[in-house]
């Protein structure tokens, strides 16, 4: 409780020009008294990241890419380096989403070499992790995240350097969320894994983020559960005023 929420939307595959009304709207919206209580941050397509960043010159909003290549530059087709996102003006990056673990077979070792590379470019990495319904089913969801945890997070990180996010599979787009029970086990769980691989003041300052179907109606519910510093939204990020009412409900 004593770390500032950080609520950060993913825009996914959305998002045209015309749509930077909406972070201008957020912008608006995120006003003194929410300002000083809650972070945000919009991770859109690449293709809006240096508009959109333009956009909310003068407001304390952030803004991330989605992902980013393990490489610095170089022969790499339609890649996006961490160096080209902060140049954009990112100051996060989303890397190990489950649609990129699943939909491009990222793995572990990939998501931790992407969270390093952003590290490198001083962008903060949102490391995501997260079972599937069949392992959530088999009673190995800790064991599941657990290990991509140990897989994916750069040791040496800090609270300064690094955010995780929690994301059941299950959850993601489909209006299914865990218990708060199931969220404080999965989150206190993380919190202790951490410890043991960053060492115990680091990880009681990192931000972990619950995602997956966060909606306003929910969120004041799942954001005050023990262990949550905030969430990842999807599809209500892409309405200012959905996503406001999330943020508020952290504040
Ligand atoms: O990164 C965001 C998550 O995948 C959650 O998506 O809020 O649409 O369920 P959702």
């Amino acid at each position: 409780a004593s770390i500032k929420p950080l609520v950060a939307g993913n825009w996914k595959m959305n998002g045209l020009k015309t749509d930077l009304g909406i972070a201008a709207e957020i912008a608006r919206g995120h006003d003194g008294a929410l300002r000083t209580k809650v972070d945000l941050a919009i991770c859109p397509p690449a293709t809006l990241l240096y508009p959109m960043t333009a956009a909310l010159i003068g407001s304390r909003i952030a803004t991330g890419g989605q992902d980013c290549s393990l490489r610095d530059s170089g022969a790499f087709t339609g890649e996006v380096s961490a160096a080209m996102l902060a140049d954009a003006g990112a100051q996060y990056a989303i890397v190990g989403h489950s649609e990129r673990r699943t939909l491009h077979g990222e793995r572990d070792a990939t998501v931790k070499a992407k969270a390093q590379a952003a590290q490198a470019a001083l962008l903060v990495p949102i490391v995501c992790v997260g079972e599937t319904k069949d392992e959530r089913e088999a009673g190995k969801a800790l064991a599941v995240v657990k290990k991509q945890l140990r897989g994916s997070v750069p040791e040496g990180s800090t609270g300064a350097t690094l955010v995780v996010a929690y994301e059941p599979v299950w959850a993601i787009g489909t209006g299914l969320t865990p218990t708060t029970a199931d969220v404080a086990e999965m989150h206190a769980a993380i919190r202790a894994d951490l410890g043991r691989i960053l060492g115990k003041a680091a990880a009681a300052s990192v931000r972990l983020l619950y995602g997956g179907s966060v909606k306003p109606s929910n969120a004041a519910e799942l954001m005050g559960v023990s262990d949550v510093d905030g969430a990842l939204v999807g599809g209500a990020s892409l309405k200012a005023e959905d996503f406001l009412g999330i943020a508020r409900a952290c504040g």
